[in-house]
């Protein structure tokens, strides 16, 4: 717990200019805590051109810069024709909330390579629990500006930029009238779970900008663009580990001989999962009140890095977590075999969970743009393509590793989650496949090369990231800090 920061600090991510992270401040309608940037405008308006007619508080509109490099289009513009709602040709308006995230940003590039119009809005706070935890992706990842700009040089097409914090309601409605967005892709939030277990702080945070957040985007769909479809990312882990069947959304049950359907029932596991299923009771109850159109895509654990368009050059490539609080499974095992580290399985390892390769999750998030729920419907999806138990990752890894002549070993940790450790596990995953999803399973050869992708880069590993740090029964009222 040592390698944790102070809650209430500043940090200086660009070296001229200072950001300060308040933690916690007052929000001033609901009386809870709330993470804010106080100068996220002058961090940027040196960096990136802007027209005058556009200024608009906290949007930037990211203009194409030459960046020198011997590039062509490599994708067929006017691939995909998008149609609106199946009768005209009008591109449709892709909102992406936390387009500079992991799924975030590989999705915006994947829509925008589609012809969508594609706009990211961010407030870029995932960067600022790196600095503010000492961590780092194992890739390096450029600036949203310099990848925006980039990927404008590389294609002709222009993704805009919305810097803010969707809790700021006044920023979200400037976002929604000055794009009016088809679709919102709502990717925006704390997404950790040891993130939210490590003090009161963090587990407060949590909550308040995933909630009010997603409270804010489904206001602002009300307010502004009601036929606007929200695709929101929920979890797997929503469910946790009942010893039934695990259903897409909801379930038929008959009790006392009368029979209804209703939502699954759910069972989070952390501060960060408990947020899901808030977001999700709150989305569910919108749709009914006024009619709001959404897909929850309740989405395993995704792994991988590289998408088509992330491929096309190194500043667009993404980033990839592996530490003990942000890093997902299996990419942390592969990280762990490439630098000659144990795998290291929490407890017994048998937690099952569902997973997917992120070039799935680009692929599940335009099918479900492309196929709007009805208004006043909440449609349930689980976005993942196949399930693995912690001890089957392992030896996946270590079968892979050998091949590649590593010499991988696994050891069991003390588990510092609450969690079954062997359980019945089977989720449905049926109604994206039967709208089309082509999932790209987990082969043989798909682990050699995100073996080989960390191997790439193990240079920039660092050994002490990988052990877990936050205990979900140490986690108290205290604000910790890491030492320099
Ligand atoms: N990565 C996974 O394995 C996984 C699995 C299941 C579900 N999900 C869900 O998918 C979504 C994206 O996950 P990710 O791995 O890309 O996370 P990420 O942390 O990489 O990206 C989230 C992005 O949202 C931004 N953000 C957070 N709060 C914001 C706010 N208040 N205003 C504006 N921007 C904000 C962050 O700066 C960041 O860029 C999350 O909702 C997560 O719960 C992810």
């Amino acid at each position: 717990m040592a390698h944790l920061l102070t809650a209430c600090c500043s940090v200086n991510p660009s070296p001229t200019t200072k950001t300060y992270l308040k933690l916690p401040s007052r929000c001033s309608s609901i009386g809870r805590t709330s993470v804010t940037f106080q100068s996220c405008r002058p961090l940027y308006r040196s960096s990136i051109s802007v027209r005058k007619k556009s200024i608009k508080p906290y949007q930037i509109n990211a203009t194409a810069a030459s960046i020198g490099q011997d590039v062509e289009n490599r994708l067929q513009p006017g691939s995909h024709q998008i149609l609106d709602n199946g009768n005209s040709s009008k591109q449709k308006r892709v909102m992406v909330i936390g387009g500079d995230g992991y799924c975030g940003w590989a999705t915006a590039l994947h829509l925008s390579n589609k012809n969508y119009e594609v706009a990211i809005v961010d407030n870029l706070v995932r960067r600022l629990f790196d600095h503010q935890l000492g961590l780092d992706s194992l890739t390096p990842i450029s600036s949203i500006h310099n990848r925006v700009r980039c990927w404008k040089s590389l294609t002709g097409k222009t993704i805009q930029l919305h810097i803010g914090d969707i809790c700021d309601f006044e920023f979200l409605t400037e976002a929604f009238k000055s794009f009016e967005p088809d679709a919102v892709v709502h990717f925006g939030e704390q997404r950790s779970a040891p993130y939210s277990m490590i003090d009161r702080s963090r587990a407060i945070f949590t909550q308040h900008n995933n909630v009010i957040g997603t409270l804010n985007v489904l206001f602002a769909i009300k307010e502004f663009s009601e036929e606007c479809h929200l695709v929101k990312l929920g979890t797997m882990g929503e469910y946790g580990t009942p010893n039934i069947d695990i259903e897409e959304g909801y379930i038929t049950i008959t009790h006392n001989g009368r029979t209804d359907t209703l939502p699954y029932p759910k069972q989070a596991s952390s501060f960060y999962h408990l947020s899901k299923v808030h977001d999700s009771n709150n989305i569910a109850f919108t749709c009914k009140a006024w009619g709001i159109r959404a897909t929850d895509l309740n989405q395993g654990v995704v792994y991988g890095v590289k998408t088509d368009e992330t491929e096309m050059h190194e500043e667009l490539c993404n980033r990839f977590d592996y530490d003990g609080v942000f890093g997902t499974a299996l990419n942390r095992f592969c990280v762990q075999a490439a630098v000659g580290h144990p795998l290291t399985v929490y407890g017994k390892g048998g937690q099952t969970r569902g997973y997917l390769d992120i070039r799935d999750t680009v692929q599940c998030v335009e099918l479900a743009i492309a196929n709007p729920a009805k208004r006043g419907e909440f449609r349930v999806f689980n976005q993942f393509t196949e399930q693995f138990s912690v001890n089957d990752l392992a030896r996946l890894v270590t079968k892979a590793g050998k091949k590649l002549g590593l010499d991988v070993e696994t050891i069991s940790v003390p588990n510092p989650r609450v969690e079954a450790e062997e359980h019945y596990y089977n989720a449905k995953h049926t109604k994206l496949i039967e709208l089309g999803l082509k999932p790209h399973l987990l082969s043989d050869s798909l682990l050699d090369s995100l073996l080989n992708f960390a191997i790439e880069y193990k240079d920039r590993v660092d050994v002490k990231q990988i052990m877990p740090s936050v205990s979900w029964k140490k986690i108290g009222v205290k604000p910790l800090t890491v030492p320099a």
